[in-house]
């Protein structure tokens, strides 16, 4: 599978991504991640792109592709992908559609996950990440088993930065303006790439009906 995940922020694609790549057996790429990764590592980029991202804002175009052609290069990924968060304008999806005709990979599908912006505003008020292995959780809605604490390997729950209500409210507004093309983009008639699913029920109803829409009758096969 090759697939791309979009939707707005607190939509679920980081939790629906860590299904879908136990389901189908394809590397997770997260642009978001690998951004904070680079940033909580202070390394040369993350000093380049803390201040965008911290105030939601979208990162240079240029930034965010050079990091998914290192991602999509490196071994063990060969051709078996889930890019999360990418690509987010439409200059990032016709500079991904030429890589991918360059490299021969076509996409399988685009998942749009709809969300009201109650439910974003909601979820992402209350989300908690592993500091030690990146596992999502929410304070209310899905709350881990001992408070603040991972029920993996134990390891303390973060808040992201970018969770605080103003940049929400940010990156609310720039997925409204830049990213909302990107799903006309893949929807165009005759491509035959967009899935939308509604991200409203809990994470195991929303991950069915994305198995219903990737391997239902009627679904495109890779
Ligand atoms: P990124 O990390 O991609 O953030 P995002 O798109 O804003 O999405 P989130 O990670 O906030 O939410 P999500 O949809 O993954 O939801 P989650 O599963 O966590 O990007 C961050 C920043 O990096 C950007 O703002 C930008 O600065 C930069 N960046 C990244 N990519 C870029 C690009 N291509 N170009 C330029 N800049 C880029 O779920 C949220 C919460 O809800 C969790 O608590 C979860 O437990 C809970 N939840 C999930 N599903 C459900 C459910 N069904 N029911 C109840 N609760 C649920």
């Amino acid at each position: 599978m090759r697939l791309v995940l979009l939707g707005p922020p607190g939509a679920g694609k980081g939790t629906q991504a860590a299904r879908l790549v136990t389901r189908f057996g394809c590397v997770h790429i997260s642009t978001g991640s690998t951004l904070r990764e680079a940033i909580a590592s202070d390394s040369p980029l993350g000093r380049e792109v803390g201040g965008y991202v911290a105030a939601g804002k979208l990162v240079p175009d240029a930034i965010v592709l050079r990091i998914v052609v290192e991602r999509l290069s490196r071994p063990g990924v060969e051709g078996r992908w889930l890019l999360d968060g990418f690509p987010r304008t439409v200059p990032q999806a016709e500079a991904f559609d030429e890589l991918l005709t360059g490299r021969g990979e076509p996409l399988d599908a685009v998942l749009c996950l709809r969300a009201s912006t109650e439910a974003v505003v909601e979820r992402l008020g209350g989300r908690r990440t592993c500091a030690r292995c990146g596992a999502l959780y929410h304070v209310r809605l899905i709350p881990p088993r001992r408070d603040e604490t991972c029920d993996r390997g134990g390891g303390g729950l973060l808040v992201r930065d970018d969770d605080r209500p103003e940049a929400v409210l940010r990156r609310l507004e720039v997925y409204e303006g830049e990213t909302k093309p990107v799903v006309g983009y893949y929807g165009f008639p005759g491509r035959d790439l967009l899935r939308l699913v509604s991200s409203d029920g809990t994470p195991e109803e929303v991950g069915a009906e994305i198995l219903a829409v990737l391997e239902g009758p009627g679904a495109k096969r890779p």
